[in-house]
């Protein structure tokens, strides 16, 4: 866990962040402006390992209350001038994922969304992750995870859908998923995945 903070944290600091400025995931922006019907109503959303904001920024505008959290202060400090210069309103906290209750984020969430963390995380950091986003939860809150498959580069361990309906059961079903081939143009032709999940009453 240490070793991971220590390697975004250089990678920030060396400006190093080949995921800042990817495409919007497609299976995000039909969960916020699809007319087929999938839509949500804007609420409370919380979206994990935030980085500079893009995302959390995205949804502000789109009438959600959004909390962004992410672990590396540097980010975050990116992510609050962005939102100024948007002149939006979002709440950035400085917190692990996986220690996510002592946050203390004070609300459940109906959406929580996931760009490309929870898919580098190991098998110990998987599991504390789902117990800490069940915590902020409740009956059909969603989760939007978009993350590569795995095989990808920089060593990224990736995640797949047997997984993910292995990892998140029984809080959670699989509703969708689908590819999302212009997220990050760096990945090697790797596919990239999203796939939305619906917590059980
Ligand atoms: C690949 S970047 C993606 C950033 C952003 N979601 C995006 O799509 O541009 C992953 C982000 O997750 C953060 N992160 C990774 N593990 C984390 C953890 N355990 N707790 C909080 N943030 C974490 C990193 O600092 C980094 O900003």
């Amino acid at each position: 866990m240490a070793a991971r903070r220590l390697l975004f944290r250089a990678m920030y600091r060396l400006g190093f962040t080949p995921w800042d400025g990817h495409a919007l995931a497609r299976g995000l922006r039909d969960l916020i402006q699809g007319d087929s019907g999938a839509a949500l109503s804007p609420g409370t959303v919380l979206d994990l390992g935030c980085g500079t904001g893009d995302i959390a920024i995205y949804l502000a505008h789109n009438g959600w209350r959004v909390t962004g959290v992410d672990f590396t202060p540097r980010a975050l400090r990116i992510a609050r001038a962005k939102a100024a210069a948007a002149k939006v309103s979002v709440r950035f906290l400085c917190a692990d994922i996986t220690q996510l209750s002592e946050a203390d984020l004070g609300e459940p969430f109906n959406l929580v969304t996931d760009s490309g963390c929870l898919h580098g995380m190991n098998d110990q950091d998987r599991a504390m992750y789902v117990r800490q986003l069940n915590a902020v939860t409740g009956p059909d809150s969603r989760l939007l995870i978009v993350g590569f498959t795995p095989g990808a580069l920089f060593g990224v361990r990736g995640i797949d859908q047997p997984e993910i309906e292995r990892l998140f059961a029984p809080e959670w079903e699989l509703v969708s998923a689908g590819d999302e081939p212009n997220y990050v143009p760096v990945n090697g032709g790797q596919p990239v995945r999203h796939y939305l999940l619906a917590r059980r009453a």
